[in-house]
């Protein structure tokens, strides 16, 4: 059991860094505010915390993804980086540092820990097979080879597991393997590799895993049974062209990016140490420090084996503990683009609120690797029942009460030693269950203690005793009033915006935990104000297609086709390939870089042998045909028919042309409505009024 309060530790807390390929959506929220909410506990209880994380911005899938959107890595990583950054806010999450690891500092670490294992006689090199894309020139990482599968022969599976017989096998083991990027047959070639000696450390590993009283017993024995299973060498490094840090020494092979990853906690650590005259080696190479990190239990063995292997082989602090959580899934089913159930974090906020999503989380999570489950429907009620129903009733009621018949004025306390006494007892369980990463008791103990307050307004009838005993009123109300102080404090890990509001509405602000012991007496509050709305019915209607801006990369001709074109599109961070009936009304140099309008969510299809992954919206007149387009708008942008939402539900071509949609005087209309973006209206090129849309 970790003993924080009071400790004489510097405690170091760290979320696992996001990929810098793709955005943050719910799943990774989990995690990051997960671990918000227990550094903002530790702050507020005094602990000397920081809060430590990075964007993971190497690897093959950023090379790829950048070299398809013909932008340099750097530049996809800058733009990714920003919007995280913003997520982040927007949600209340409160790193001390957000760093990348594409940085010197973790440049400088890798080569330090490279060269101090290199050293130790724990690195060496060997030859390996490795599989060859020669039309792409690259080596293709088993994510990027797909084939059948050797055991079940199912089609499209990924080169390290089978998604249908869930069987693992080596990438050289699938039957007609085929690039991943360019569908071409790969060949087979040696090529020299650096491998880490984990094996080396199995019983290092063992004891540390054995004497550590704060792992989660279950994953603890996970990656005990590994150990006894017998641990493989770990390649650490990868071929060129990679997005990496390159190996000293070496022309084109650089560290995989699971060995600087991790090695990014402590970079970002250095960053934020520079600026704060404060050493990274308190943190990482001290006794009187504590390391925790927080990740999901898909990246357990690289934190529980290789992470702690390379620190003990380098001369670093191990984690004092690691907290894994379980996958978030929407309806009780993995999140899905094709059930629609796949929500980015700003997706979220188109309709609610950043800090239902934290209560909600709060409400369900424990220390456990527990999958949690998000139902839209929960979420309404919880916010609705609980947060506004109980507890932000409670607090207005009261306040408003206190200014309305007191002019805002606290004097005496009721000395009802029963309540008080429950309400003590109930913020220590709550502390507790802070401490131990049970949020979701401490949410029931939140609760439970309004409702004691809502109870005991109710039962004293205040509106009524006021007129008989004014004096006996005035208490009653000063003992609530010190309970709504004291859940200001308690929810604040949780909900920071919600207590803060409610700070100042007692006039108060920036309480502390020590503050729940003291008594608020003579004290004069502010206005009294709503301080959390409730989640209404949906007042938009669905609008079956999903349409977004995109940039056209690049486009060529159809190969089996006269009037199509196939062309590449970027939809902000995602590439994808289209095949258009545009051929004779724009030439390729004239679509380049146009920025159109594409359906999304529609059934892919192959169009004479090609595939395309949705559609672009174009007017067609008979004689012209005219693409949709918008200039200020971005890649990736919404556009939408004012009153509807865009539904992300899968949907066929059959549905698609019941659709209605015309368009006049360059604009297309949906009932009634223009079609648009955030930043300006829709055209519609060359055509004619009466102009079908297709
Ligand atoms: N870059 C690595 C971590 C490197 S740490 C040195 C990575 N990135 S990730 O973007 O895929 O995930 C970041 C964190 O979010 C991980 O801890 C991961 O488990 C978590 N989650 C990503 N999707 C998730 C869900 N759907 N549900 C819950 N957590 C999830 O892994
Ligand atoms: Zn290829």
């Amino acid at each position: 059991m970790l003993k924080f309060r009071k400790s004489k530790h510097k405690i170091l807390v760290t979320s696992a860094l996001p990929y810098a390929n793709g955005p943050i959506h719910l799943g990774h929220l989990v995690e990051y505010i997960q671990t918000d909410i227990f550094v903002r506990f530790l702050r507020l209880i005094g602990e000397d915390v920081i809060y430590i994380c990075a964007d993971d911005a190497h690897g093959a899938p950023i090379e790829i993804k950048a070299a398809e959107l013909k932008i340099k890595p750097e530049q996809l990583i800058a733009d990714v980086y920003k919007e995280h950054l913003q997520d982040f806010k927007d949600f209340l999450i409160s790193f001390d540092n957000y760093y990348t690891t594409n940085s010197e500092e973790n440049r400088q670490y890798s080569d330090l820990i490279f060269t101090r294992l290199k050293e130790k006689n724990l690195i060496y090199t060997k030859d390996i097979e490795v599989t060859y894309c020669e039309y792409c020139k690259r080596t293709l990482p088993d994510r990027y080879v797909k084939g059948k599968c050797p055991k079940c022969n199912a089609n499209d599976q990924y080169g390290d597991v089978c998604e249908n017989c869930n069987a693992a096998y080596k990438t050289i083991d699938l039957i007609e393997p085929y690039c991943a990027i360019c569908k071409n047959k790969p060949v087979r070639k040696t090529s020299t590799h650096y491998f880490f000696k984990l094996s080396k450390f199995a019983k290092k590993l063992g004891n540390w895993l054995n004497k550590n009283k704060n792992l989660q017993p279950e994953i603890k024995n996970f990656a005990l049974n590994w150990i006894k299973n017998g641990l493989e060498d770990w390649n650490i490094s990868r071929d060129g062209p990679y997005f990496g840090f390159k190996i000293p020494g070496e022309e084109d092979k650089y560290y995989y990016v699971w060995l600087d990853a991790p090695i990014g906690y402590i970079a970002s650590t250095e960053n934020y140490c520079r600026k704060h005259e404060l050493k990274t080696e308190d943190y990482w190479n001290s006794k009187n420090s504590k390391i925790i990190h927080f990740i999901g239990k898909d990246i357990v063995y690289f934190h529980f084996l290789f992470w702690p292997a390379v620190l003990l082989g380098s001369g670093f602090n191990l984690p004092d503990d690691i907290v894994v959580h379980g996958f978030l899934t929407v309806n009780g089913e993995k999140m899905s683009k094709s059930r629609g159930t796949f929500y980015t974090a700003k997706e979220f906020l188109q309709s609610y609120n950043a800090e239902y999503l934290r209560f909600y989380y709060a409400s369900m999570l424990g220390k456990r690797l527990a999958d949690i489950d998000l139902s839209f429907e929960d979420l309404g009620k919880k916010v609705n029942n609980e947060l506004a129903a109980n507890l932000g009733n409670f607090c207005y009621r009261v306040l408003n009460f206190l200014n309305k018949n007191f002019d805002g004025e606290i004097r005496d306390i009721d000395n009802n030693k029963r309540l008080i006494g429950d309400i003590g007892k109930l913020a220590k369980d709550i502390e507790k269950n802070y401490h131990y990463l049970n949020f979701n008791e401490a949410v029931k103990g939140i609760l439970h203690m309004s409702s004691l307050g809502n109870k005991y307004f109710q039962e004293n009838e205040p509106w009524k005793l006021i007129g008989e005993n004014r004096e006996k009123t005035h208490r009653i109300l000063g003992l609530c009033a010190n309970i709504i102080k004291d859940l200001g404090i308690l929810i604040q890990p949780i909900l920071p915006d919600f207590a803060s509001k409610l700070q100042h509405q007692l006039n108060l602000k920036g309480l502390k935990w020590q503050d729940i012991n003291s008594k608020l007496k003579n004290h004069k509050i502010g206005k009294e104000d709503i301080l959390i709305r409730k989640i209404e019915e949906k007042q938009a209607k669905e609008f079956p297609l999903n349409l977004k801006v995109a940039r056209i990369i690049d486009a060529r001709s159809h190969p089996n086709a006269d009037k199509l074109y196939v062309v590449d599109i970027d939809l902000g961070m995602e590439k994808r390939q289209l095949v258009a009936g545009l051929k004779g009304h724009y030439t390729i140099d004239e679509l380049k870089n146009k920025k159109i309008i594409v359906i999304t969510n529609l059934k892919h299809a192959k169009l004479r042998g090609i595939e395309s992954q949705g559609m672009l919206l174009a007017g067609d007149d008979e004689t012209d045909v005219g693409v949709l387009t918008v200039s200020d708008s971005n890649p990736g942008d919404k556009a939408y028919f004012e009153g509807y939402e865009n539904s992300s539900k899968e949907i066929s071509f059959d549905e698609f042309l019941k659709i209605n949609m015309k368009i006049e005087h360059g604009v297309v209309y949906f009932e009634g409505k223009e079609l648009r973006t955030g930043k300006g209206i829709v055209r519609v090129e060359k055509v004619k009024d009466g102009a079908k849309v297709r």
